[in-house]
């Protein structure tokens, strides 16, 4: 028997241009449902190319909005049964993380949240939070594990400022908000908590994650450092594929029985790890593996547990992530 969920099929997409928005739309269209989505620029033409391009799979209708204007949500979630939001400012070179994406990110859910409440016809939302949300401590050691009752602690990175903190504290206070304003509301909020997403994109454009993703490959030593970075404040590189990902958002927000927050993360490794087995696989590229006395091993582990024990598979291991994302950079022609 179909799920009340599922009966209705009729999705909104908070911020279609993006990475994991996009495809979200893509498979929520090849699952039958019509779907509308917001962008913040619907009349620039090269940004949407790849929406209006899904047009031709099913029912979906582009509609302007941004994060930060409360009225521009109600005219794109007036009707639907599923609202996804995954809209988030990112600007990790910001000067100023408060102004430029801590409080749009708030601002954002509580007006997302808002025209859901007042659509009345909104069945459940589904918030796209981040690994960055849980992981981010103080803690020592090796070993740990770390599941959906773990937050990432604000306040040391309010504190301490370590590099990129705006970003995980704008994703931590965002989905903090967002649950906030649920129960105040009597919305039906699962958040899906994803790792470092690479993989096949349909953007014009190589998304910055896949970039990153890639780095020990295309030996950008910026990225590399970068790399290195989350592993020192998130404790682990862990990786997934969007498309597993963007899989979740659909498995929990079909489920009727789901609740809460999910954590969606395939692989758990760290850098020198990771070059190991780039190395290995890979002979071809030139990936670095002298990594001196950074940490071989990642801090703590994240747990997708609840996820899989719920009936999600992942399709993507770590040989079939990077075989996928190798492959589209060939295709893009930023690999021979
Ligand atoms: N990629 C990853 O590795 C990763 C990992 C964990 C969690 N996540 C989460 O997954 C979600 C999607 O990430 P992504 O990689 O797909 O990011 P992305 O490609 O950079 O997309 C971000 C989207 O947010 C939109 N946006 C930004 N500021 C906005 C505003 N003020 N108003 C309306 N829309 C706004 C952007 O619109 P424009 O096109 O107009 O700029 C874009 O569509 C985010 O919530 C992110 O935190 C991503």
């Amino acid at each position: 028997m179909a799920s009340p969920l599922t009966q209705k099929k009729k999705a909104c997409v908070i911020g279609g241009t993006g990475f994991v928005a996009s495809l979200l739309v893509k498979l929520l269209l090849e699952k039958g449902y019509a779907v509308n989505t917001t962008v913040r620029d619907p009349d620039n033409k090269k940004k949407i190319s790849h929406l209006v391009a899904l047009q031709d799979i099913g029912d979906l209708k582009l509609f302007g909005a941004d994060l930060t204007e409360e009225e521009s949500f109600n005219a794109p979630i007036e009707g639907c049964d599923l609202v996804f939001h995954v809209a988030t400012p990112v600007n990790f070179a910001s000067q100023d993380p408060e102004n430029d994406m801590i409080k749009p990110a708030i601002l954002g859910v509580q007006n997302v949240l808002k025209a859901c409440a007042k659509a009345k016809t909104v069945k459940r939302v589904i918030l796209t939070s981040s690994a960055a949300a849980v992981t981010i401590n103080k803690l020592n050691g090796t070993g740990l594990v770390m599941d959906e009752k773990d937050w990432t602690d604000v306040e040391f990175l309010t504190s301490e400022k370590p590099p990129t903190w705006g970003y995980p504290a704008s994703k931590t206070l965002a989905e903090k908000a967002a649950w906030k304003f649920a129960e105040e509301y009597n919305i039906d909020l699962i958040t899906v908590i994803p790792t470092l997403m690479t993989g096949t994109s349909l953007t014009p454009a190589i998304p910055s994650s896949v970039e990153l993703a890639m780095s020990l490959i295309t030996g950008k030593e910026f990225l590399i450092n970068a790399m290195k970075g989350m592993q020192m404040l998130s404790g682990s590189i862990s990786i997934t594929n969007v498309e597993d990902v963007c899989r979740a958002h659909i498995f929990v927000a079909e489920s009727e029985s789901a609740s809460g927050r999910y954590i969606c993360s395939a692989v758990n490794t760290s850098v020198p790890e990771l070059a190991k087995f780039l190395k290995e696989r890979y002979p071809q590229f030139e990936v670095p593996t002298d990594f001196k006395d950074f940490p071989s091993k990642p801090k703590l582990t994240l747990s997708s547990e609840k996820l899989i024990s719920e009936g999600f598979n992942f399709k993507y291991g770590i040989d079939e992530i990077y075989d996928q994302t190798v492959q589209y950079f060939k295709d893009k022609g930023v690999l021979a």
